[in-house]
């Protein structure tokens, strides 16, 4: 071993001790007679001092050639420091140097290694394991791992059993693109990279593995966000011979133990809300419950008043934002040009303020006198100093709309902590959606989830009346994981397939697997998936998962440090029977 202890080791009681440190340098002071150089690795800090006249001139010569980053071996006695730095965990100490060795020099990095760095995103992306020196990122990947640790000993305590599947497959339709790999031993043949384990984790249940669980790479070729990666990782779980309520109950329990081992939190149970609520109530399937601002629909009392916009929509829908009455014209107007923007798509904003002393002003005094604004204050159930702001259009959308909106305020008002934690599950999506594009019904979930039985006859007549046993779960306004109950009969499979606009030889094709192994006495079965990179994200209070990934993707899908992806060689492409009509380069 090069050392004897690691730099976040060394208290008041190994004064006196021989010890022998590595690490990098992190900082240099050269005052005088007196050099202090900070030693940083994993662990932690530890102070080296070096003194003109007591430490040897050699010594003190190779400490004047070190730089930021330098590998180095210390040597040396522990000292009780005259002026203690109580901020740091060794900064009782520091080390009397007898002995200093380079053991790898370095070049100046390219940004700086502390906890705020001066370093842009790019150029951190691009020297990634100089970035993941620094203490935020280790952090980040430290509690990951505790995560991963945690989430395997309450699965496997719950009889759960990893099983590795493969990553070479062939494509299931989960709603995103498929990465595909080329096969170069079936010449104009391509696997694809799974979206996720879906079909493999039902196969396991045909197998009788009972309750198996991986934590598992998913490869999807989406459009990027802060809260998505081209490959992320799942919790990816199933389970035979359950129902709904047990799938929500084990994974309730498993987030309440992590949050209790991990963070000290005891959750509350957590509330169970269909996805008609959310959406009529948070305009949101991923409602943030941190804050309440539920909707208040207000068509009763807004329509017939001569009002244009309002008398034409289908609903005129808004919240109450408690104290926010005093929000100035400029406020106002900056929140109608933040409705208005494309992403949110409205086509303007009302606002009524309840001022402190009781009376209204709104922006569409018009129309509305004093007698009809207090109706809406009892509607609302505004207080003075509140504002009220309303929206309204086509039912879906401005929902969807006015939970931009509400999130904004959440954000302004600074409701949303990100040391509070509010978990849901939401229940009860519809089994389908009608997609514009194409024309057709699309599974919500995926094509391998079940209907409620109730209305499983519906799936020819009516499909988009039909409700699904299709639940996730949402923390802080965050889809953590989702799930269902599947099918586990070849024939309902076969209906299912058919309301997706499947031809028979289509659904053949692509789910023959399945299907035939629907003959061999399928348990039924349900399972979830938990977004991994988003738990931990979560965790940390941060809605970004790109520094919780140790090597993750920039905004174009690029790995800016390998340079991927590249074009391949001429030689590569003639293997695997590809042609190029255009190389980049
Ligand atoms: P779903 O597609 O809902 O379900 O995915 C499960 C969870 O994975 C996370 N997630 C992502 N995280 C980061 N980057 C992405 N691009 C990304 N896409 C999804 C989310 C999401 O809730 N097979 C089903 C699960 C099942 O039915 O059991 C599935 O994959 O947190």
């Amino acid at each position: 071993m090069l050392r004897t202890h690691t730099c976040g080791a060394l208290r008041i009681e190994h004064v006196g001790t021989r010890v022998g440190l590595t690490g990098w340098v992190q900082r240099m002071r050269d005052k005088g007679g007196l050099i202090w150089i900070d030693l940083r690795d994993r662990y932690g800090i530890t102070q080296l001092l070096l003194e003109e006249g007591r430490s040897s001139s050699e010594l003190i010569e190779t400490a004047r050639t070190l730089g930021r980053e330098f590998v180095i071996k210390a040597e040396g006695n522990v000292i009780e420091r005259v002026s203690k730095n109580p901020k740091l965990a060794t900064g009782d100490i520091e080390i009397d140097l007898t002995g200093l060795q380079v053991l790898n020099a370095s070049k100046i990095p390219p940004f700086t290694i502390e906890d705020e760095t001066d370093g842009g995103e790019e150029l951190r992306m691009k020297y990634r394991y100089l970035d993941l020196r620094r203490n935020p990122l280790k952090n980040n990947l430290l509690l990951r791992h505790k995560l991963s640790l945690e989430t395997r000993k309450y699965l496997d305590s719950q009889e759960f059993v990893e099983v590795e599947t493969p990553y070479l497959i062939k494509s299931t339709p989960e709603g995103a693109r498929d990465f595909v790999v080329p096969s170069r031993m079936n010449a104009g043949e391509f696997y694809a990279l799974p979206q996720s384990p879906q079909t493999f984790k039902q196969l396991l249940m045909v197998a009788g593995y009972d309750r198996y669980y991986q934590l598992v790479k998913c490869f999807r070729d989406e459009d990027l966000r802060a809260d998505r990666q081209p490959e992320f990782t799942q919790i990816d779980c199933e389970m035979a011979f359950v129902e709904q309520e047990d799938v929500l109950n084990t994974f309730e329990g498993m987030m309440r133990y992590l949050f209790q081992t991990i963070k000290g939190i005891k959750l509350p149970e957590f509330p169970r809300m269909s996805y008609e609520e959310a959406m009529k109530k948070y305009g949101s399937d991923k409602p943030d419950l941190r804050f309440g601002m539920e909707f208040v629909e207000l068509n009763e009392w807004a329509q017939g008043k001569g009002f244009g916009v309002f008398d034409q929509a289908e609903l005129v829908v808004g919240i109450n934002v408690s104290g926010a009455s005093n929000y100035t014209r400029k406020q106002l107007d900056q929140l109608t040009d933040f409705v208005k923007r494309p992403q949110v798509g409205a086509k303007g904003l009302v606002y009524v303020k309840y001022n402190v002393d009781g009376s209204l002003k709104s922006s569409v005094d018009k129309f509305f006198d004093e007698a009809a604004l207090k109706q809406w204050v009892e509607v609302f159930g505004s207080k003075p100093g509140d504002l009220m702001l309303i929206l309204s259009g086509h039912k879906d959308q401005v929902r969807v709309q006015l939970s931009a909106l509400r999130l904004e305020m959440g954000d302004q008002l600074e409701l949303r902590k990100s040391d509070e934690y509010k978990a849901l599950w939401v229940t009860d999506f519809p089994l389908l959606e009608w997609n514009e594009d194409t024309k057709r019904f699309h599974a919500m979930h995926h094509p391998f989830t079940s209907p409620k039985a109730e209305e499983a006859h519906l799936l020819e007549s009516d499909p988009g009346a039909v409700h699904a046993n299709a639940y996730d779960m949402v923390i802080n306004g965050v889809e953590i994981g989702g799930g269902s109950i599947r099918i586990h009969n070849e024939g309902l499979q076969k209906s299912m397939f058919e309301a997706l606009g499947f031809t028979e030889e289509e659904a053949r094709n692509q789910f023959g697997f399945l299907m035939n192994a629907f003959q061999y006495g399928a348990p039924p079965h349900g399972g979830i998936a938990l977004g991994f990179d988003r738990l931990a994200a979560i965790f940390a209070g941060k809605d970004s998962i790109r520094d919780f990934i140790a090597f993750p993707k920039n905004n174009a899908g690029r790995d800016m440090m390998i340079d991927s992806p590249s074009t391949i060689s001429h030689e590569q492409l003639e293997e695997l029977s590809l042609k190029v009509v255009t190389q980049k380069k």
